[in-house]
């Protein structure tokens, strides 16, 4: 008999088609009344697969009784209720690794973007500024090469970054609540400073309420008016609000973005800004890494039914 397993939000096809043959799986977003469905139905699943973006709270879990394995597409555990699976002895699985390259890639694409100015580039060339006789000469970008990256957060993808970032031969800083213990570059245990001392500030530290607006006014006016800040994190992590006002009152120099609080929902202040490069949350978008983060969802899956250790499990606190 096949487990039957509940998938929440859509998937990549290729991970539901093997998750359909394995499993006994049924798509909530098929139902056209969820509540009622999970009510009438909800006990019958044992396993619950998700993503990172829709996560899975403590509503749907009290939704699903039987439940003893959750598998989630992506590294972000900020939207599993963790501690009620805890609680329960429900296993979780997550994404981690196999997308530090990508996010890193984008971490970089983004500086790179703000300071050399390349999409504010391409508009200049497609809308006949550059072959227009008369007009400005494009405006001079930033050096990145050798420039100082401060990094908040120095987990997996923080690490990638700093390896990215010495291939520039930048200087590299990173803050976090702790050293952390094998790291070769100096840790900055003062957020304030960070930010004083770094050309470029890359948030890429967990989401969630510990971190929630981490980034705030103060941070922004610490990195100040040749600062430019990333984040490839939460969108949550920066007190959007602030930025918006840091960077319209052009307190800070740019802002790289591939995250926002409410997304998809993109404040319209950022769009009108030309120092600015906003993107819909692609980080991990790459076929390659999408298909092992699709792997890696339905291999834990696969360990947690054969009883054995899921290869990636979420720590549970
Ligand atoms: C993740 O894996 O958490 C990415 O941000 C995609 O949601």
């Amino acid at each position: 008999m096949k487990h039957r397993l509940l998938q929440q939000g859509r998937m990549l096809p290729s991970l539901e088609a093997r998750l359909a043959q394995t499993y006994d799986l049924h798509r909530l977003i098929d139902e056209p009344d969820p509540k009622a469905f999970l009510a009438a139905h909800g006990s019958e699943f044992v396993g619950l697969v998700t993503t990172a973006a829709n996560g899975a709270g403590a509503e749907l879990l009290a939704a699903l009784p039987a439940l003893r394995v959750l598998s989630s597409f992506g590294v972000g555990l900020d939207k599993l209720d963790l501690a009620g699976a805890a609680k329960r002895g429900i296993a979780v699985g997550y994404t981690p690794d196999v997308l530090n390259d990508c996010v890193a890639d984008i971490a970089m694409a983004l500086m790179l973007d703000i300071a050399r100015r390349t999409a504010e580039a391409d508009r200049f060339v497609r809308q006949g500024k550059w072959s227009t006789p008369g007009l400005a000469s494009f405006p001079l970008g930033r050096k990145v090469s050798g420039a100082r990256l401060g990094i908040v957060g120095l987990g997996r993808i923080g690490r990638t970054i700093a390896k990215r970032g010495e291939g520039f031969e930048m200087a590299i800083r990173y803050h976090s609540r702790r050293p952390v213990a094998d790291a070769v570059w100096p840790h900055e245990p003062s957020l304030l400073e960070l930010a004083r001392w770094a050309d470029f500030l890359v948030v890429i530290t967990a989401g969630g309420a510990a971190t929630r607006h981490l980034i705030n006014a103060d941070v922004l006016d610490a990195l100040g008016p040749d600062g430019f800040i990333v984040n490839v994190a939460r969108g949550s992590v920066i007190d959007e609000a602030a930025l918006v006002r840091a960077l319209v009152q052009r307190r800070i120099a740019g802002a790289g973005l591939d995250v926002f609080e409410n997304e998809p929902k993109v404040p319209a202040e950022l769009m009108a800004l030309d120092n600015v490069v906003l993107l819909p949350h692609i980080a991990s978008g790459t076929r390659e890494t999408r298909q092992a983060m699709a792997d890696r969802v339905f291999d834990n899956l696969q360990a947690f039914f054969a009883g054995q250790a899921m290869l990636s499990p979420a720590p549970l606190s």
